[in-house]
C-alpha cells in the first residue's frame, strides 16, 4: 500500500502498454487496485499484466481500440460481468499515424483530422462510454492525460538542431483533452463522476543530449521526468484523498511551464 485506498478498484488504464501507462498499472495493482491494461498492443500488454501477476498483483490485458465504439462497449461489458464494476478509467493511449510529428508546413490536412480525431476522439469515446456506465453504476472516477503543451505555447528553441519538434497536433488535442476534463465534470454534475486530468512535462526516451540539456535549463531541478515520477498523482487522484477535486489539471512538469 502506498498510503492511499485504492485497494481491490477495478481500474481501466489505456494504452496502459506504453512507456507512461506500464508505469501506471505497476504503481495501481502496487497499491492493491486491479490494473486493467487495456491496448491495441496485445503482446506489451500480455506482458506487462503477466510481469504484475507475476509480483503478486492483480492485471488483467483487454484488447481495447479507442477510436471503437464496439471496442469500448465490448470492455465495459467484459468487465462488469468479470467483476461487477468498474472504478476508474485512465485515458493515456496515445494513437497517432505514420507521419505524426511533422513540422507545421509538412502536415497536411487530412493528417491533422486523423491525428486529431483518433486521439481527442478516442478519449471524448472512451469518456463518453464510461460515463454513461457510471452513471448507471451511480459512480466513477476519469482521469485524462493531458500535457504541459496543453497549457503553455511551445518552446520551440529546446528542439533546435535537433529531429524533433513539438506538433501542432498535440497542442490541439492536449488543450481540448484540458477542457474536455473540465466539460465532463461539469456534465456530471449529481453523478457521483469525477473528471481530472494530469499535465506531465517531458518524458525521459533517449532523446539527444543537446535536447535533454535545454530542456532542462527551464527546468527547476530534475529537468525531464521519469513515467515512475507521475505515479503519485495518478494514485492520489483515483483515491478518495481527492474526493474533492474536480474539474482540474494538476500540472506535474518540475516547474517548467513557469
Ligand atoms: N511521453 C511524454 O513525454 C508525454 C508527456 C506528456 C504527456 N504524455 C501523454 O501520456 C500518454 C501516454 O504517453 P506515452 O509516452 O506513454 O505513449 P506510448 O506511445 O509509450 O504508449 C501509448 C500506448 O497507447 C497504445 N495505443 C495507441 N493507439 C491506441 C488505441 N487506438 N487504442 C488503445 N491503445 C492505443 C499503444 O499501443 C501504446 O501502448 C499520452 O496521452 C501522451 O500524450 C506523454
Amino acid at each position: 500500500m502506498n498510503g492511499v485506498d485504492i485497494d481491490n478498484k477495478v481500474v481501466v488504464i489505456t494504452g496502459a502498454a506504453g512507456r507512461i501507462g506500464s508505469e501506471y498499472a505497476r504503481a495501481v495493482a502496487a497499491a492493491g487496485a486491479v490494473a486493467v491494461i487495456a491496448d491495441t498492443s496485445e503482446e506489451n500488454g500480455r506482458k506487462l499484466a503477466d510481469e504484475i501477476i507475476a509480483n503478486s498483483g492483480k492485471a488483467d490485458f483487454e484488447l481495447l481500440d479507442i477510436t471503437s465504439k464496439e471496442s469500448v462497449q465490448r470492455l465495459i461489458t467484459v468487465l462488469t460481468e468479470r467483476y461487477g464494476r468498474v472504478d476508474a478509467l485512465v485515458n493515456n493511449a496515445y494513437p497517432r499515424n505514420k507521419r505524426y510529428g511533422a513540422r507545421l508546413e509538412d502536415v497536411t490536412y487530412e493528417d491533422f483530422c486523423d491525428n486529431v480525431g483518433t486521439h481527442l476522439g478516442g478519449y471524448f469515446l472512451t469518456s463518453q462510454q464510461f460515463g454513461l456506465h457510471f452513471q448507471k453504476q451511480g459512480y466513477g472516477n476519469i482521469v485524462n492525460m493531458a500535457s504541459i503543451y496543453g497549457v503553455v505555447a511551445p518552446r520551440f528553441e529546446v528542439y533546435e538542431g535537433t529531429r524533433m519538434t513539438m506538433p501542432v497536433e498535440y497542442a490541439a488535442i492536449k488543450s481540448a483533452v484540458i477542457h474536455l476534463t473540465k466539460y465532463l465534470a461539469k456534465y456530471f454534475k449529481g453523478s457521483n463522476i469525477r473528471v481530472n486530468c494530469i499535465s506531465p512535462g517531458g518524458i525521459l526516451d533517449a532523446q539527444p543530449v543537446e535536447f535533454l540539456d535545454k530542456y532542462r535549463a527551464f527546468s527547476l531541478s530534475k529537468g525531464m521526468l521519469d513515467p515512475q515520477d507521475l505515479t503519485g498523482t495518478l494514485l492520489y487522484l483515483l483515491s478518495d484523498m481527492s474526493k474533492f477535486v474536480n474539474g482540474q489539471n494538476i500540472v506535474v512538469d518540475d516547474g517548467w511551464a513557469l
